[in-house]
């Protein structure tokens, strides 16, 4: 496989980009999926640097940009994504976009969905929430996305334990690891499966 051969994972980001940052490693010497584009609608948003760290395009755009012209379609056409992973990515995404790309966005949420999911439900007020709840367990969420904020067809749900003790930021730093750890495994997966006969 040559690397024009190579799919390309483009990465939506709003804010840190921890999640991101984690993709860049994974798939930096990987054969056969490379990281190709950053977007983002965020100017301050550390993922934009982070992508540049590891040479990889980073492009920004703004709301009118995103809901009312077709500027981010053509430009995520121009890379011809494999995949798109929204990984702490804050706007709905628009139907044209979601048409483009039929099955090939998928979503990573800090709790175990349905539940702690839609909009708000983002950072501290997910694990605030959990907490308040008496939850004894949390985890993330990896899924398709659709017309809704944290709906779609799930891919993959991990557990961890919400202690007596934690603070939101306890559990979200347990939370956040989870995620590190399983998000390029299932790009990885998603991208390699044998398409079905
Ligand atoms: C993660 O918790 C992710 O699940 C959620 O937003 C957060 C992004 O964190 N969608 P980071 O920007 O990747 O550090």
């Amino acid at each position: 496989m040559t690397q024009t051969d190579k799919k390309n994972v483009i990465i939506f980001a709003s804010g840190s980009g921890s999640n991101a940052q984690r993709l860049l490693e994974y798939f930096e010497h990987h054969p056969h999926i490379r990281v190709a584009a950053l977007f983002s609608n965020n100017p301050n948003a550390y993922a934009l640097k982070r992508a540049e760290t590891f040479h990889v395009p980073a492009l920004l755009f703004n709301r009118e940009e995103f809901y009312k012209s077709d500027r981010v379609l053509q430009q995520l056409a121009a890379f011809k994504p494999a995949l798109i992973v929204l990984a702490g990515f804050l706007w709905l995404v628009p139907q044209q976009l979601l048409q483009a790309y039929p099955n090939k966005i998928i979503n990573i949420h800090p709790a175990l969905l349905p539940k702690y999911g839609g909009k708000g439900m983002h950072g501290q007020h997910v694990h605030a929430a959990v907490l308040a709840a008496g939850e004894q367990e949390s985890g993330i969420t990896i899924h398709l996305i659709d017309e809704e904020y944290d709906k779609g067809e799930f891919i993959l749900q991990e557990r961890c334990p919400v202690l007596p003790q934690d603070t939101p930021e306890q559990l979200g730093a347990r939370v956040l690891e989870l995620e590190h750890r399983c998000l390029p495994l299932v790009v990885e997966q998603l991208l390699t499966r044998q398409p079905q006969a």
